[in-house]
């Protein structure tokens, strides 16, 4: 018997011959904006799942989506040039990672030890490890070399089904390696088949030479940083390390508002560490997106929910700091705040991997499979702003897609620590191919 699948819409492109089409997908995850763009509440459970799934692409874009029956009907299937056969598998929309920081030279694995000792994150950083290294060492760095460094990562990112990365600076900490690290996110934006959304953190840490007058530095950023950066069109983002004993809620209110006016769109680290009533004023500041929130109080994330600024979680930060705690993923869906997830990748941080993510997300913090894989896709699309072009499988978007070799989502956590990817279709080229 023919059924029409409800998440049809053939009218747009009936008459375009596709380059491409994914047929007989067990699952096809479609993740449908109608219900929500974010999504929120019970809605981050609604896939909008496609049996015997089908697609059809034309250059880089969706011109069908609904079951293979009503593709096989719809276009002469013999005369597709290139045609996935996805029985058995699981396609995804493909995954957005909306907080990195994969810009940077040298590694820190001689941290290992001292977190294993029971050393802090302020307390290695205090000692002139954690970031400050790093950018000791990526301020020494030539351009090739970050770029050369950040084409490894961004390799990896995308055998693992990521398709677009938001990108941020944050280890130069001077206007020109600030720069310099920009322009690594550029060239690699123009060279590199994922797409990168590039974010200026120049407020990542205060520099050793501003150690005692932070303030100096935080007027460095407004007045010289932001309006050069600006000017030169280079980030689309800026954000902030807000936390105690690194930017006050003071210093974080003013460098966002000043991005504001320069046309930079304000996002913030907050309330990692330290509860400093960071949900608050990322909501007062009308912030697309905060991450982190282990330590946020409830008026703060209520205030989120309110603003409809995205929680970014990033459950890899307290893996990886051995923390007990995580983000307190269930309140916030409770307040209705959209949720999001990201690697955070960063040299305390080290994953390439949002499958990995996902696991930790519901292993940790209780996510079930159906909230983690939207909070990987369309709501990391609104997280960096992005949600009219990618994010969801449906017409006149993006084909950019995973196609994993398993039966269903709920063993994108379940199936662990492996790479469960088959194919990687970005802006409908297949780009990662494990089935060879
Ligand atoms: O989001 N918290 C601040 N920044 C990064 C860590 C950067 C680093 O340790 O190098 C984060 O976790
Ligand atoms: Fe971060």
């Amino acid at each position: 018997m023919f059924v029409a699948s409800p998440y049809a819409k053939k009218e747009i492109f009936s008459e375009v011959d596709p380059d491409l089409a994914i047929f007989n997908a067990n699952e096809l995850i479609t993740m449908n904006t109608r219900y929500g763009a974010p999504r929120i509440g019970d809605n981050m459970s609604e896939l909008a799942i496609i049996n015997y799934g089908a697609l059809a692409v034309k250059a880089d874009r969706i011109i069908f989506i609904g079951t293979t029956e009503e593709l096989m009907s719809e276009y002469e299937f013999e005369k597709i040039p290139t045609k996935v056969d996805a029985t058995n598998k699981l396609v995804t929309p493909g995954f957005i990672d909306p907080h990195t920081h994969i810009i940077f030279d040298g590694t820190r694995e001689n941290e290992l030890s001292m977190k294993l000792k029971g050393m802090t994150y302020l307390e290695i950083l205090k000692a002139g490890g954690g970031i400050l290294k790093t950018v000791r060492e990526t301020r020494n760095a030539p351009l090739e070399k970050l770029v050369k460094n950040g084409k490894k990562i961004l390799d990896r990112m995308m055998s693992y089904g990521t398709t677009t990365v938001e990108v941020k600076t944050g280890y130069g900490l001077t206007t020109q390696s600030e720069i310099k690290q920009l322009k690594a996110i550029q060239i690699l934006n123009e060279d590199h088949p994922l797409d990168l959304i590039p974010t200026f953190l120049g407020a990542h840490a205060v520099p050793s030479e501003y150690k005692n007058k932070p303030d100096k530095y935080v007027d460095l950023i407004i007045s010289e940083m932001i309006p050069k950066i600006a000017e030169e069109g280079l980030a689309e983002f800026c954000d902030v390390f807000c936390e105690k004993g690194i930017f006050s809620i003071e210093q974080s209110r003013k460098i966002l508002s000043v991005a504001k006016k320069f046309g930079l769109k304000p996002q913030i680290h907050i309330d990692e560490i330290v509860d400093t009533n960071g949900a608050l004023l990322a909501s007062e500041i009308q912030a697309f997106q905060a991450g982190h929130l282990l330590k946020s109080n409830d008026e703060g994330l209520k205030s989120m929910a309110k603003e409809g600024v995205i929680a970014t979680l990033l459950p890899g930060t307290p893996f990886c700091l051995m923390l007990d705690e995580y983000a307190p993923a269930r309140k916030i869906i409770e307040y209705g705040v959209p949720i999001a997830l990201a690697t955070d990748l960063n040299p305390n941080c080290w994953t390439e991997s949002m499958q990995m993510i996902i696991t930790l997300a519901c292993y940790h913090m209780k996510l079930s499979p159906a909230e983690a894989l939207t909070a990987a896709t369309i709501n990391g699309a609104c997280a960096i702003q992005k949600q009219d072009d990618i994010g969801s499988l449906e017409i006149g978007k993006k084909a950019d897609l995973i196609v994993f070799d398993v039966l269903n989502h709920n063993f994108l956590p379940y199936h662990f620590g492996v790479n469960l990817v088959s194919k990687v279709i970005k802006n409908g080229k297949i780009i990662v191919d494990n089935d060879l």
